[in-house]
């Protein structure tokens, strides 16, 4: 079975008088433990995709089976749970939440899992000493620098032990060393199992992963493995 299987996923933005296939009847299955890179163009649908594989939105037409649950027949409630328990989300402007420290970030995905408050600063803290931030963990994080911020945000989309990292362009605002970093810490979850889709503009990125995914328009033109 595999761990994500879309069908016939469509989604339409209607906005004016204007109608935007951003998905147009795309069929993916992803199997536990793969790497997948996401290409394509600007506009081509790759975020799109991407939340709706991460639960964040819902898909206009088609089915959805994530971990063998259909994710179209849940309520919103019990979708946040399911997408607080099974995805880690990486983004290019890291979005952590700027009053809370780094550890705090880390914590967060914690809080809803009903782990005590102990266990989640320990384990918050292993994910840190994880991606070399240990010393930074009172940090807020306007007091980091941005390598240091996307580290921060991996290590809090891996602390909850999900079953998919989703990395939307991670990379796209780091220079060439916090790249560098970033790529070796994925690498390194990736040889520990974890199922990761990334979406990437940089070809250099894409090689890393076993498997390349090209949108065009909101549908797959190319799915490459090797
Ligand atoms: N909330 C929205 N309302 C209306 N149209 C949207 C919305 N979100 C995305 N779109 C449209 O859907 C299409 C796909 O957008 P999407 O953000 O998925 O592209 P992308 O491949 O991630 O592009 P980029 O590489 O620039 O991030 C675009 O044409 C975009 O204009
Ligand atoms: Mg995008």
């Amino acid at each position: 079975m595999p761990l994500i299987r879309l069908k016939g996923i469509d989604k339409r933005y209607d906005v004016g008088d204007n109608s935007v296939a951003a998905l147009d009847d795309v069929d993916l299955s992803i199997a536990r433990g793969q790497r997948v890179a996401i290409i394509g163009a600007s506009g081509s649908g790759k975020s799109t995709l991407l939340g709706i594989i991460g639960c964040l939105d819902t898909p206009t037409s088609g089915e959805y089976m994530l971990n063998g649950r259909d994710m179209s027949a849940q309520d919103p409630r019990r979708l946040a749970r399911i997408r607080n328990a099974e995805i880690g989300f990486v983004f290019q402007s890291f979005h952590l939440l700027p009053r809370l420290t780094a550890l705090g970030n880390v914590m967060q995905p914690l809080v809803y899992g009903g782990v005590p408050l102990r266990e989640r600063r320990r384990l918050a803290l292993a994910a840190l000493t994880r991606v070399g931030l240990q010393d930074r963990a009172a940090h807020l994080p306007a007091q980091l620098s941005g390598g240091q911020r996307q580290r921060v945000a991996i290590a809090r989309a891996f602390v909850g032990r999900p079953s998919i990292v989703l990395a939307d362009e991670p990379t796209g605002n780091l220079d060439s060393t916090a790249t560098a970093q970033v790529m070796d810490l994925l690498d390194a979850l990736h040889d520990e199992g974890q199922t990761i889709l990334i979406v990437t503009h940089e070809a250099n990125i894409a090689t890393r992963c076993q498997r390349t995914v090209e949108l065009a328009d909101g549908r797959i033109v190319r799915d490459e493995r090797g």
